[in-house]
């Protein structure tokens, strides 16, 4: 799914960025508007991946936004360390933050990922503008053998579950 990839490379850059600024002991009002487009990227990109669980009825999609809730809560953690001013507190939940994308990204993700590459595969709209073009016998034949795909099951298992 090239458009939650891309959203993903997001939220690790806002991650890495902030933490730098953190090291680098930029001004806590920075910080904060930092971690605010951080937090805004996470959440948006949650709501996002949600809806399209959702709507391709993915069978683990509770289990997937328990997982997602622990990274709303890293990221109120995160905004109360900033509160504080601790930065072995920041840099403790920016590692936590980093963590979880890591793991959840390289496993429950790439599982979402790959089950709703099928559901879309399975839902997209057959191609018969060619065959219909060009009538033939031959054309008859392939047409009956590919429109069984056309039946594909959208609830398919996802191709492989552990990455
Ligand atoms: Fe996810
Ligand atoms: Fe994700």
């Amino acid at each position: 799914m090239p458009e939650l990839d891309e959203e993903h490379q997001a939220m690790f850059r806002l991650t890495q960025e902030l933490r730098h600024a953190v090291v680098e002991g930029e001004a806590r009002e920075r910080l904060k508007q930092k971690a605010q487009l951080l937090a805004e990227e996470v959440a948006g990109h949650l709501r996002h991946e949600e809806r399209l669980m959702r709507e391709a009825r993915y069978p683990h999609v509770d289990w997937h936004k328990r997982q997602h809730n622990t990274i709303r809560n890293e990221l109120t953690e995160l905004a109360e360390s900033l509160r504080s001013g601790e930065q072995a507190a920041i840099l403790g939940s920016l590692e936590a933050i980093a963590k979880w994308m890591r793991d959840h990204t390289s496993v429950a993700d790439r599982m979402a990922g790959a089950y709703l590459r099928n559901y879309q595969r399975a839902s997209a709209p057959q191609d018969s503008g060619a065959e219909l073009r060009r009538p033939s016998s031959t054309s008859l034949t392939l047409r009956t053998s590919t429109s069984g795909r056309n039946g594909f099951c959208k609830n398919a298992a996802p191709e492989r579950i552990i990455p």
